[in-house]
């Protein structure tokens, strides 16, 4: 009879230390979500095209494994907002998209020209540190239009139906700045392209600031556009080197 209240007595001890081992083992682990990873250290930075200052928050330099490119203003966001500031009648009164805008760089410099501009990027970390600097630049401008941002995932037809019914009209510019980097990515971005074109039947146009890193991207770029009953032309002058790189802005349209 002993030995049993004994062996009873063992197996309580046992599954308290057991309880209290797990609880500590609780303790020390550390969770290493994304978050920590995720370097959110943002300077406020200021930009200069033609007679346009802009003041935004971005990251100098890319430091993480994740898809965060959006975090930094892309050399393709410069050769842009050049071309755009200096042809400022392409955004008078219009309404526009922007595709992968980062930290919203040249959609916010079009809110100073448009009627509407919708900034929109696929990954929620972007999305926050691009609706700061809208919300920086809403702060700073005595009258601005509407200019909002949207998740939008090349590709996800649910996405671009929801942001087109909040936008009957639809749009009279797609623009994209440096979104051509991710082969897989580029006949997605081709079937948005298209469903935003096609919305719009023949009056809207898509320009893309394009920066070439390499030649197989170049041909991708040209023949998705083929293929989804485009053409595309490259805008005269616009051929420049932007930080070591060759860049050109095209315009497309539905053939
Ligand atoms: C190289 S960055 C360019 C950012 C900005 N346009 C610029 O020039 O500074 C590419 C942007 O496209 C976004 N992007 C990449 N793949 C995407 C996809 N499949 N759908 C939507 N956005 C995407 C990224 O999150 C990022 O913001």
């Amino acid at each position: 009879m002993q030995k049993e209240d004994e062996a009873d007595d063992t197996i309580c001890i046992d599954d308290h230390a057991r309880k209290m081992q797990k609880e500590d083992e609780a303790d020390d682990t550390i969770c290493l979500d994304e978050s920590f990873f995720v370097n959110r250290d943002y300077d406020l930075t200021t930009f200069t095209f033609g007679s346009h200052v802009l003041n935004l928050f971005c990251l100098r330099s890319a430091s993480t494994d994740y898809d965060l490119t959006g975090q930094l203003v892309w050399p393709g966001a410069v050769l842009l907002n050049n071309y755009l500031s200096k042809n400022a009648e392409i955004l008078d009164g219009n309404s526009v998209i922007e595709l992968g805008s980062g930290v919203g760089i040249t959609g916010i410099l079009c809110s100073r020209f448009c009627r509407e501009v919708v900034l929109t990027d696929h990954n929620e970390e972007v999305l926050e540190i691009m609706k700061k600097n809208i919300k920086l630049h809403l702060s700073s401008e005595s009258s601005s239009p509407a200019l909002t941002a949207e998740k939008l995932e090349w590709g996800n037809s649910v996405q671009i139906s929801e942001i087109l019914q909040k936008h009957p009209g639809g749009f009279d510019l797609v623009l994209g700045a440096d979104i051509c980097f991710q082969q897989s990515s580029i006949p997605l971005l081709f079937d948005t392209v298209e469903k935003l074109l096609r919305f719009q039947e023949g009056k809207c146009r898509f320009i893309l600031a394009y920066v070439s890193r390499a030649k197989r991207m170049d041909t991708l770029v040209i023949d998705e556009a083929v293929q989804h009953g485009m053409q595309v032309n490259e805008v005269h002058g616009t051929r420049s080197t932007v930080a070591n790189l060759e860049g050109v802005i095209f315009e497309i349209t539905l053939n």
